[in-house]
């Protein structure tokens, strides 16, 4: 179904994020028809570069970043034909007046989406402009990316920035991991199904691990990864949102403050990580040279050219959630750059049977756990425990529950960001972070980087291609539970 006409401004038109997942994305919804003909694409950026060198741009990006089988001919000019070009300077005056005039030309849509795909410290500029050159409309939305800060105290900066030239019903704060399949399956999977909320607590489950692997090193993102690490770059956002999801409360409906305010009750519940607790709950890593798929890669410093750092490329953290639906359950959050492959899934796992009535000769009783892989292949399974059949004997075997939707429904997975880019023109901020959220995620995170420094706890070095130190393996250990390397 189409959805209203609007106008959107992608700032930073000419970089990374816009040719490779935004202007992909929306060609795609283009591609489905959710693009009303009014619908008008400006890149902005500083560059000089002239409309029809821009269209050629992102023609080019879009044979990179699109399927063949999806770019059909007319349709691609018809998206080309969309895009205009204003070059503007961001922290300067020039090209404003321009902006507003190309906006303003024909029939302008009232909804306008200003997307700044550029470095933070962009972002209360841009605002402050867009106010001072009366750009504003009563429908537009702003949308920005991470990284929002760096601690609690530059994350409210960028907030008040932000906040000052708008309304947060007009902020939209993505974390991309929200726009996946499998994580907007896990709401739907705890809430419209009855099976699975009396028993979504400690009674039932033992633990939780979330892992987002990647075989992937810092690479070219080397600049701005060094002074990030995967702790900022990964957890503070995309694991505790997904550790949001899986421990909030029922909210009342999907309305976006509704899901918020559960979402913050839970980030404001995780047990502050100080102290000893530090050295005991979490684990720094960072690769060296090693392999990965047989093929030799170098390590972390040497892509750095030599450059020292103390940046984590690799993270475990045992959090807790304190209140009463999770005493005693540990969510294990870990993610790495130059893991094995790249391999991310929320396994919930349950506790096994209170008394086993089959006796030891049956081949095992195992626990019930419900994954959730993110990727690679999107999937949910169930892992059950049932008789293997035939007529010897009882045994018994965990078997899983198979509800992966590539083989069941046989259809392309939109990206993350097509989504939630319609979600943007629709209004719906409820896959996308509210200021207090990314706050309080942040107050969490601070004493934990603060205790590194206190601690003078650098990085464990692991061999690119393997599980990280060796420490995380123990860390999980202590607590008489191993990591799901390949639950699936
Ligand atoms: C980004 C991080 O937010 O997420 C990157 O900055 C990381 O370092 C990426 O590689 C992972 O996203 P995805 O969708 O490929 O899992």
């Amino acid at each position: 179904k189409p959805v209203e006409p609007f106008d959107i401004v992608v700032f930073g038109g000419t970089g990374d994020l816009a040719l490779r997942k935004l202007l992909p994305g929306l060609y795609h919804r283009d591609l489905d028809g959710q693009l009303e003909p009014q619908v008008r694409i400006f890149g902005a950026a500083r560059g000089t570069l002239t409309r029809e060198g821009y269209q050629k741009m992102v023609r080019e990006a879009l044979k990179q970043f699109v399927k063949e089988a999806d770019l059909e001919r007319a349709k691609v000019d018809a998206f080309i034909e969309r895009l205009q070009f204003v070059r503007v300077d961001a922290s300067g005056d020039a090209g404003w007046d321009d902006l507003r005039a190309a906006l303003e030309e024909g029939t302008p849509n009232d909804i306008r989406v200003f997307y700044l795909a550029v470095g933070p410290g962009l972002f209360g500029t841009i605002c402050k402009k867009l106010a001072e050159h009366d750009l504003r409309t009563p429908g537009t939305r702003i949308v920005i990316e991470k990284p929002l800060g760096t601690d609690f105290a530059s994350a409210q900066a960028i907030n008040d920035a932000v906040g000052e030239h708008f309304e947060e019903h007009q902020i939209f704060r993505i974390d991309h991991y929200l726009g996946k399949e499998s994580v907007q399956n896990l709401v739907v999977l705890r809430f419209a199904n009855r099976l699975f909320e009396p028993i979504w607590n400690a009674t039932a489950i033992d633990h939780v691990q979330i892992t987002v692997a990647e075989d992937l090193g810092a690479g070219e993102r080397a600049g701005y990864y060094d002074q990030s690490g995967a702790t900022r770059d990964m957890v503070q956002n995309h694991i505790l949102q997904m550790l949001c999801l899986v421990a909030m409360e029922p909210p009342a409906s999907l309305d976006a403050d509704a899901l918020r305010d559960e979402k913050l009750k839970v980030l404001r519940s995780l047990r502050p990580i100080v102290g000893d607790d530090v050295r005991s709950k979490t684990v720094r890593g960072q690769y060296r040279g090693g392999a990965i798929d047989g093929k030799p890669v170098p390590g972390y410093l040497e892509e750095l050219n030599g450059h020292v750092s103390t940046t984590e490329t690799f993270v475990v953290v045992k959090a807790e959630i304190e209140n009463w639906r999770w005493n005693g359950v540990p969510f294990y959050l870990r993610t790495g750059k130059r893991l094995p492959s790249r391999h991310s899934e929320i396994v919930i796992q349950f506790k096994s049977v209170p008394h086993s009535i089959f006796g030891e000769a049956t081949g095992g009783l195992t626990a019930n756990r419900l994954v959730l892989r993110l990727q690679p292949n999107e999937s949910v399974k169930l892992f059950m425990t049932i008789k293997d059949p035939g007529p010897g004997g009882l045994r018994l075997r965990d078997v899983p529950l198979n509800l992966s939707f590539a083989e069941t429904f046989h259809i392309r997975y939109p990206d993350a960001y097509e989504r939630l880019l319609m979600d943007v023109v629709r209004g719906n901020a409820s896959l996308f972070m509210r200021k207090d959220e990314v706050a309080a995620a942040w107050r969490w995170i601070d004493p934990i980087r603060q205790g590194w420094e206190d601690f003078n706890m650098t990085p464990k070095l692991y061999a690119a291609g393997s599980w990280g130190p060796t420490d995380a393996t123990a860390l999980i250990a202590r607590d008489g539970r191993n990591w799901y390397e390949d639950a699936i």
